[in-house]
């Protein structure tokens, strides 16, 4: 079965983290093991792969691809939990973090997180054992929660929807994607444009999932642990999709993470091309001092 995932920026991943035969490597975001795969191709028998992921279902696709690869050992864990699985001192000198969500998460029929599966329950969970869906969020959250939410993980001033919410839910729950469709929908102008409204869309799922797997935080409680278990001269790869990520990234980068280079990376034209979904990708490499 092909890899229901396309890695973006998997060379310059592999470039960028100077990868060498006998490095051990962390992987946060195993996903469906793209990078894994292009990572594993240069490592030797000495080499080892650690990789985790917070979705079952990329755990089980990973599991059975890399079952006889003795290089590799996978974790089902959020990557805020790293203390979890490592130990510091056996550490990691190559760590890989790919925000977000994968093309099988977002394609996926009954995981809520796109508007394409419009009668979708809206779940929106990476990790289906947490406790709060995205319904349940849209059913509970006061307004003022509502507003940061939109504000903090998408830019979005946008006091309208956060009034429409409430009133929808007043008279029932939030129980699909279509009923969040239908609160948008009533929220904005859109010009008579559907790619004003795809973008708009598209916003607002972002900004209920982020919030839904307390990604902000994931990141931050990461991205500040994680030094403890590199030696100096080792690096961190991590790959954003948006201004919230970036943000929230420069914000919160502790002294001992330098960057490697001051521009990010992006796709080129060709890979753009070839997979829309890469098309907001921005790579950035942090040197352990
Ligand atoms: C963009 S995909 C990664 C794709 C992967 N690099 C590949 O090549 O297939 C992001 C993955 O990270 C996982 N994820 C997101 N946040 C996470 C977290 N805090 N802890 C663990 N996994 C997380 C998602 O479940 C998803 O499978």
């Amino acid at each position: 079965m092909p890899a229901p995932h396309i890695p973006v920026l998997c060379d310059s991943v592999v470039t960028a983290l100077a990868i060498q035969p006998n490095d051990r490597v962390l992987d946060g975001t195993l996903g469906f093991g793209g990078h894994a795969q292009a990572i594993l191709n240069h490592l030797s028998d000495d080499g080892r792969y650690i990789g985790l992921d917070q979705d079952p279902a990329a755990i089980s696709y990973c599991q059975s691809v890399f079952q006889l690869d003795s290089r590799v050992s996978i974790h089902q864990c959020n990557f805020r939990d790293i203390h979890r699985v490592l130990d510091a001192s056996v550490p990691v000198n190559k760590v890989l973090i790919d925000l977000g969500v994968s093309s099988y998460q977002l394609d996926h029929e009954t995981r809520g997180f796109s508007f394409q599966h419009a009668d979708a329950p809206l779940d929106m969970r990476m990790d289906p054992t947490h406790a709060q869906s995205a319904a349940s969020l849209l059913n509970t959250a006061v307004e003022h929660e509502l507003a940061t939410i939109f504000n903090q993980n998408a830019d979005l001033d946008a006091p309208k929807l956060v009034q429409n919410i409430v009133s929808f839910r007043a008279n029932r729950a939030f129980e699909s994607t279509n009923d969040l469709l239908s609160v948008i929908k009533q929220s904005f102008y859109f010009r008579n444009s559907r790619r004003n409204y795809i973008a708009m869309v598209q916003r607002v799922f972002q900004a209920i999932r982020m919030a839904v797997n307390d990604e902000l935080v994931a990141l931050q409680t990461f991205v500040q642990t994680i030094p403890n278990y590199m030696p100096s001269g080792s690096r961190l790869a991590v790959i954003c999709f948006h201004s919230g990520e970036s943000k929230r990234l420069k914000r919160i980068l502790p002294a001992s993470l330098t960057p490697v280079q001051k521009k990010v990376i992006k796709p080129t034209y060709a890979e753009r091309k070839k997979n829309s979904r890469a098309a907001c990708a921005q790579l950035r490499i942090y040197e352990k001092l």
